[in-house]
């Protein structure tokens, strides 16, 4: 069984899809994830992020993998552990140019559908419903206002101790909302048969439970 997540970002599709994963026991991939994994790739080698050669020579001898743990889930790229290296401003901050090269996205859906091929999934991502995953039983589309994202971003980055205002992390959501959503290759769209989640309202319980029985339904 597939389902499929997408939304725009900050809307807590990677804390439901990784909750309703584990809840249905099925693998969870995070796509953003992989997006970012290619930054810090280009980053480590200095390579140009708008350079689509140089990105591709490097990401198709490379393996970007998950390991579930107690805290969540860890990304490796070529064994090393990332998981805190793509959450960095600069990598945040670029991952837009980069998952905009179609090449780079060519070869990230080809293993995208090679993860889902070997198990029961839930993918999070942007174009999943409606690229990756086109036949996946479950489609949701989750969205949330662009100021509670911009809350719910602000409330997180506290705990880490991270102290960007408000209104600058509402307009970084709202640059990337943008971009993702006017790129030329699988913009942020909502597939015609996803069925959309508005979360602005709703407690992250809430929405697993609906998606879970959503599933339940499509079994
Ligand atoms: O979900 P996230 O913020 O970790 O995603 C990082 C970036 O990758 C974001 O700019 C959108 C892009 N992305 C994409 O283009 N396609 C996907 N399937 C997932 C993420």
């Amino acid at each position: 069984m597939q389902i499929a997540i997408d939304g725009p970002s900050s809307a807590g599709k990677s804390t439901v899809a990784k909750k309703v994963a584990q809840s249905l026991g099925f693998v969870y991939c995070d796509t953003g994830a992989m997006y970012r994994a290619a930054t810090v790739l280009a980053r480590e080698y200095g390579i140009d992020y708008g350079d689509e050669t140089q990105i591709l020579a490097e990401l198709s001898q490379s393996e970007i993998s998950f390991k579930p743990v107690a805290s969540g889930q860890l990304v490796f790229l070529n064994g090393e552990d990332v998981t805190l290296a793509i959450r960095t401003p600069e990598i945040t901050n670029n991952v837009s140019q980069v998952s905009a090269l179609p090449k780079i996205r060519e070869e990230l859906v080809r293993q995208q559908r090679k993860i889902a091929g070997d198990h029961d999934i839930v993918m999070d991502g942007r174009d999943i419903g409606t690229t990756v995953l086109p036949d996946a039983e479950v489609k949701v589309f989750l969205v949330a206002s662009a100021s509670e994202r911009a809350r719910r971003r602000y409330e997180e980055n506290i705990q880490k101790g991270i102290m960007t205002p408000l209104a600058k992390l509402q307009e970084e959501i709202e640059t990337r909302d943008y971009k993702d959503s006017h790129r030329q290759i699988s913009p942020l769209t909502k597939a015609v048969d996803a069925i959309e989640i508005d979360s602005t309202n709703l407690s992250i319980r809430e929405v697993v439970e609906r998606i879970v029985e959503l599933a339940n339904i499509a079994k």
